[in-house]
């Protein structure tokens, strides 16, 4: 029976693809060494608890299971820490892949999806934002997901080993049904932490900067609901399947909200008051972050289903208000 291992499958955006290849009757084997998941948030398939720093333990995941195909979620993730401590990221996210990569290619699993981010763009120069927009990331972070694209170029050029990066834009919302949604210790993402001060877990409401080149002053960007990237993640493992070649792809609606029109969504779905206060704009953070979502429509035919504001505030509401991790 074939398997897709999913690397960090116990983590906010990985736990909603393995529910949703489970029930596509595919067969998900998370491996996450619960560092920022949670064991209750994988809701389908195996579940190993193990760090893909330890080889071993990962070549006999692979030695154990008939694997088609690798999801890789796994990753550290905050831009801040990785401007503080670099190496942790090289190590974590480009080691670690190396270890991964070596597995896949002695037990000849040829297909990857990987979750990269727009944080290969850096400070765009224009907007939407293409996926030939030059790539010049400005944190760690970003470039570990800019040299994992360039490695698997070559993965594929010398080894046959085929790709598709998803370049997700601002990943938000939670299952329609509330079981799982985003937990992060701390949370940074601004959707998570308007909806804990709605909840009074929280004074305020930050917001960094009000004087942006952007019609209200406040930050845009492109939200993509995890559902829609759990379906375009479907979507890509269906390409690379029927034999298509690899792709890099942006994944977000090409629609952007700004910082106030988030919250005034937030205050309308909650009927809560949402007090927030504005500080000094943060280093790094660009005025917009908008892509251009044609080429993934055109190549997998999918389009975004569960990306509204509403629909995006409305989940993660639900999810919030009834947390279960
Ligand atoms: N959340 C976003 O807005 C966003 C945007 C762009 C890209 N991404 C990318 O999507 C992926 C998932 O992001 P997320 O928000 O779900 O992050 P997350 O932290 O919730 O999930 C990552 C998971 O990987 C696990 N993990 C980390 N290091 C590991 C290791 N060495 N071995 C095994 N497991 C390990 C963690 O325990 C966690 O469950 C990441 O690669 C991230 O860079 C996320």
């Amino acid at each position: 029976m074939a398997t897709i291992l999913v690397t960090g499958g116990a983590g906010y955006v990985g736990s909603h693809a393995v529910r949703e290849l489970g029930r596509q009757g595919l067969h998900p084997l998370t491996f996450d060494n619960l560092s920022e998941g949670h064991r209750e948030a994988v809701l389908s398939g195996k579940f190993v608890q193990g760090d893909l720093a330890d080889e071993t333990a990962l070549d006999q995941v692979f030695a154990s299971h008939s694997i088609d195909a690798v999801m890789h979620y796994a990753s550290r993730c905050y831009v801040g820490e990785s401007m503080e401590d670099p190496q942790l990221y090289y190590e974590q996210n480009l080691g670690n892949l190396l270890a991964l990569l070596g597995c896949m290619r002695r037990h000849q699993v040829r297909k990857l999806v990987f979750s990269s981010s727009c944080a290969v763009y850096g400070d765009p120069t224009r907007i939407p934002i293409d996926e030939e927009h030059p790539l010049d990331p400005v944190n760690p972070y970003g470039e570990t997901k800019y040299f994992i694209e360039r490695m698997l170029r070559h993965y594929d050029r010398a080894y046959g080993m085929r790709f598709v990066s998803l370049r997700y834009f601002n990943a938000c919302g939670a299952s329609l049904d509330g079981r799982i949604g985003e937990s992060h210790q701390p949370e940074t993402h601004l959707i998570p932490r308007i909806l804990q001060v709605a909840r009074q877990e929280e004074g305020q409401l930050p917001i960094y900067g009000d004087d942006y080149p952007t019609p209200d002053g406040t930050c845009i960007r492109d939200y993509i609901h995890v559902l829609d990237l759990a379906s375009a993640h479907l979507a890509a493992y269906k390409w690379l399947s029927e034999g298509n070649p690899s792709q890099v792809l942006n994944l977000g609606t090409g629609d952007g909200y700004s910082v106030r029109q988030v919250i005034d969504g937030a205050a309308r779905i909650t009927g809560r008051k949402i007090p927030s206060q504005v500080f000094p704009r943060r280093a790094g953070d660009p005025p917009q972050l908008v892509c251009a979502a044609g080429k993934v429509r055109r190549l997998l035919g999918w389009a975004p289903r569960h990306s509204s504001l509403e629909i995006i505030l409305e989940t993660a509401w639900k999810w919030e208000c009834g947390r279960r991790y």
